[in-house]
């Protein structure tokens, strides 16, 4: 098996760097030869099998979000990475398309934050799913001006990430979905972390020729409580690397379905998305999922079956874009922000940067390259 991308590094410089670039490259495409799959558990040398907790989560309650019993999950560690756990898709059949479904037509919603808000009205930003409808169900190959939906960037939740300041705030917080925030304590429950309490949410949205610059996620105030991660729509490429942007980082393959718990000594690492790639073929299709309703249909089930109508949207769009949710605890028990002069009170009026890369529209602002994530020609802090 060829080990094309960490032969290609020399000590001391910036190997992660080099291989989010080997990946990211469109031509000649990269050799993939060497990036984990966990759904087909390739190479089975570096996976390990991951403890988890099946009583943590009744049957029941995990089928409220969707979930299989936590005994049948397919969740595996990684050599040399403690803490971090990867789950492959432990969804039910048939309740993805509800969490698709949220993200692209109930979280970007007022009063969560979106990337369009930075520079439309709030009247104009607080329809995008109706005012994308038009474009995005008639199956014209016209290029049509761009939805609001094809525009939409990220989203935040809870305690709104500020893009620019790097923080969270006291100041700028609204009410965290429940639906999400449940997911979230079952899924970390299952993991060995009850009590986590999901405070912070950002859902980013790439289009197929989007990327995620590399970065840490270090602006939570308790790093002891893991960050969680659920990807929906297409595949993608994701590395892990280490503490150091001289680490070469290990690549693996995130498909529809799957999560990530990076926690303990894998909470702080540098990671990075530098491809999507269309969804393996013979994997479950998202798409045909709509055909098989999840049965959970019990009282308090967060699952509710999507509407052909609405179906015919999430599933134009997931067919070239992928949506990642990452959930964090900001705060740790009895913690609090702390008081900070009032310039660095700013709420979202004002952010421009997100951390993804590439398809700049023309339409959009330009990004400040300020962010740690941003290019990755920039410098990382
Ligand atoms: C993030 C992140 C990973 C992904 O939002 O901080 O690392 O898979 N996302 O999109
Ligand atoms: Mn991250």
């Amino acid at each position: 098996m060829a080990k094309m991308a960490a032969a290609m590094v020399e000590s001391g410089e910036d190997a992660f760097r080099k291989i989010f670039k080997f990946y990211k490259r469109r031509n000649p495409p990269p050799d993939f030869s060497d990036v984990i799959d966990f759904s087909r558990g390739l190479p089975s040398d570096k996976i390990v099998p991951a403890k988890l907790d099946p009583s943590a989560v009744s049957d029941v309650e995990g089928a409220r979000v969707g979930l299989r019993p936590v005994r049948d999950w397919r969740a595996f560690g990684l050599q040399g990475f403690p803490g971090f756990i990867f789950i492959s898709n432990p969804f039910l059949l048939g309740s993805q398309p509800s969490w698709v479904r949220r993200c692209l037509k109930t979280y970007p919603q007022k009063p969560n934050v979106c990337n369009l808000d930075m520079h439309m009205s709030p009247s104009e930003t607080q329809d995008i799913w109706g005012k994308s409808l038009r474009g995005l169900s008639s199956p014209s190959g016209k290029r049509e001006p761009k939805t609001l939906l094809e525009k939409l960037r990220w989203v935040t939740l809870g305690y709104h990430y500020n893009w620019d300041t790097k923080t969270y705030s006291a100041d700028h917080h609204t009410p965290f979905p429940e639906d999400l925030h449940s997911l979230s304590e079952h899924v970390t429950a299952a993991c060995g972390f009850p009590g986590f309490n999901a405070e912070a949410g950002i859902l980013n949205y790439y289009r197929s020729d989007s990327s995620l610059g590399i970065h840490v996620d270090e602006s939570e105030l308790d790093h002891s409580r893991p960050l969680l991660s659920f990807c929906f729509g297409q595949s993608s490429i994701f590395l892990l690397g280490g503490t150091r942007r001289q680490d070469p980082p290990t690549a693996m393959f995130m498909h529809s379905g799957d999560m990530m718990v990076m926690s303990g000594e894998s909470r702080l690492l540098y990671h990075a998305v530098p491809r999507i790639l269309p969804a393996p073929e013979g994997q479950a299709a998202l798409e045909t999922e709509h055909c098989s309703p999840a049965s959970s249909n019990q009282d308090g089930s967060v699952v509710e079956p999507v509407s052909e109508e609405d179906w015919v949207v999430c599933s134009r769009y997931i067919q070239s874009s992928r949506v990642n949710v990452t959930v964090r605890q900001v705060l740790g028990p009895g913690q609090r922000f702390p008081e900070t002069p009032s310039s660095q009170q700013r709420t979202g009026a004002g952010q421009t940067a997100g951390y993804h890369e590439g398809h700049e529209d023309q339409d959009s602002v330009k990004r400040k390259r300020r962010s740690s994530c941003d290019s990755d020609d920039a410098d990382e802090t």
